[in-house]
């Protein structure tokens, strides 16, 4: 059997600037510094980027972007690059993630371009999927994520999947307190996992972490992590605190 690390990552989307952003860094790094079982990411906001890239530097923590260009340079007024983001310290990179999708029409063609731009450039894209709730009802839920999965990793040797992460994060629990059942979110990973057996194969599969997202908070996240399909949380609310964001931490201790 595939063991996976368990992977913990906090998205601070457009919450906390540089004074705040250090001293949460710091403290999340002070009280994870035993964690071993797990690795950590942070993904502060831009202009953090640097000095807690720096800050992190030489230990457990690492960090990544919330998004990033598919192009290397030129006039994209606002963008940022990967190897930009590299040079701040980062290690990773959200891609895909609903908020943009829904607020800055990322389709899954431009979600493509950037997993493969991030790759050849180093950095390690977690790739976000994840159907709305009128999909759901619909009964789309399952095909909705595999035209995700499939489009976004379209052109991805098996070599390169493997080094991906991939975030089922439903949108209808994205900030509202609504948490998919473990059940639920294990049977999307499963799936998941077979798709991504389907376009590459199964020891590759095998060796990508399939993160859930989506109010992760303390006291659910336990449940969540002990599922075998569920290898790690991305956490949007949640980390913007130590207690909270620690305390998720520690339940991937079991
Ligand atoms: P919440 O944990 O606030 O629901 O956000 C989840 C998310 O979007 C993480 O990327």
């Amino acid at each position: 059997m595939t063991t996976r690390r368990s992977l913990i990552v906090g998205n601070w989307k457009m919450f906390t600037a540089i004074e705040d952003g250090i001293a949460l860094a710091r403290a999340i790094s002070e009280r994870t510094s035993d964690a071993e079982y797990a690795d950590i990411v942070l993904c502060p906001t831009y202009c953090g980027l640097y000095p807690i890239g720096e800050l992190l530097r030489n230990t457990r923590i690492a960090v990544g972007g919330q998004n990033m260009h598919w192009e290397t340079e030129g006039p994209f007024t606002g963008e940022i690059s990967a190897r930009m983001l590299l040079t701040c310290g980062c290690r990773y990179v959200i891609l895909g993630h609903s908020e943009r999708r829904t607020h800055f029409g990322e389709t899954d063609a431009v979600v493509n371009k950037k997993t493969l731009q991030a790759i050849a450039a180093g950095l390690i894209p977690i790739v976000c999927v994840g159907e709305t709730m009128a999909q759901r009802e619909a009964g789309l839920a399952d095909r909705v994520v595999e035209t995700q999965v499939r489009e976004g990793l379209s052109g991805l040797s098996g070599e390169q999947i493997a080094g991906i992460t991939v975030a089922y994060e439903p949108v209808w629990a994205i900030g509202t307190g609504r948490v998919a059942t473990p059940e639920l979110a294990d049977e999307i990973h499963t799936r998941i996992r077979n798709l991504l057996a389907a376009v590459s194969n199964r020891e590759t599969a095998n060796a990508v972490r399939v993160l859930y997202g989506g109010s992760v908070k303390p006291d659910n996240a336990a449940a969540l992590l002990a599922k075998s399909n569920i290898d790690g949380v991305l956490v949007g609310g949640a980390s913007l605190h130590p207690d909270s964001f620690t305390a998720i931490v520690e339940a991937a201790r079991s």
